[in-house]
């Protein structure tokens, strides 16, 4: 009898070994693991078609294809990231009866960086049509004609704090205007998770923006190219995606 006692009693420890075991590991991993970076063109589909439109220079001169590629890419983005999030049953009555549905918790604010931004946060928003909104703007002030820092002036967020965040900047190239807008943005609360949507993006964008976002962060890009130019534009890339969605500035 005593020793039965004694084989439940060390069983017991043993799944309760296990479990501590389990949750320091994934304690751990959720905070250490490197940033998961989702290039979409990696698998044909029609996405390809729109980003091989955006970088065309005779059909990128009609800005309103140009603007409505780059929102059909943010509904692409939008609805790969839909498969990650956190979902929750929602009872609905239809004319002949109920049924219960998995949807995604209401929980997304979707922040854009200005003025960039606005075309990919329309598709964004198009396919998470109850999500919260941020803007801030962000801009390259040049100190010489290769160097510049980067100057956020407005910004407008609700709190952040448990909620799924959505950072979109179409032009991922150096990452310091992701990084700057990210420093700003943590005074408005800690997300319980971080997606970055982007259209097109540089290696060294995307190395710099690893070491200043949080492991557990998710990059979705629609492509990659290979390098910067002297003035931090990406290349092949596009041209300036602000430009070509709103017009040339001073
Ligand atoms: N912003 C753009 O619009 N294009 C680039 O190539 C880099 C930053």
């Amino acid at each position: 009898m005593h020793y039965y006692f004694y084989a439940i009693d060390s069983f017991i420890e043993n799944i309760l070994k296990l479990v501590y075991f389990i949750i320091i590991i994934s304690y751990f991993c959720s905070k250490y693991l490197p940033m998961i970076v989702n290039v979409l063109d990696q698998k044909k589909s029609i996405l390809n078609k729109f980003i091989s439109e955006i970088r065309d220079t005779e059909i990128q001169k009609d800005s309103m294809r140009f603007r409505r590629n780059i929102e059909r890419i943010g509904e692409i983005i939008a609805y790969e990231i839909s498969q990650t999030l956190e979902f929750q049953n929602k009872i609905v009555s239809t004319p002949l009866g109920t049924k219960i549905v998995p949807v995604p918790k209401k929980d997304i604010v979707v922040c854009s960086i200005l003025r960039a931004g606005l075309p990919l946060h329309s598709g964004l928003l198009n396919f998470f049509d109850d999500a919260e909104n941020a803007f801030i703007s962000a801009y390259r002030k040049h100190i010489t004609e290769t160097e510049f820092e980067i100057k956020v002036e407005y910004f407008a967020s609700p709190n952040l704090d448990g909620k799924t965040l959505i950072l979109a900047d179409p032009m991922l190239a150096t990452g310091q205007s992701l990084a700057t807008v990210f420093e700003g943005l943590k005074k408005h609360g800690t997300p319980k998770e971080i997606h970055l949507a982007c259209v097109i993006g540089a290696k060294e964008g995307i190395d710099y923006i690893k070491s200043h976002f949080p492991p557990n962060t998710k990059l979705w890009i629609a492509t990659v190219d290979e390098h910067l130019n002297d003035k931090g534009y990406i290349v092949p890339g596009l041209g300036d995606a602000g430009d070509l969605s709103f017009g040339i500035k001073l």
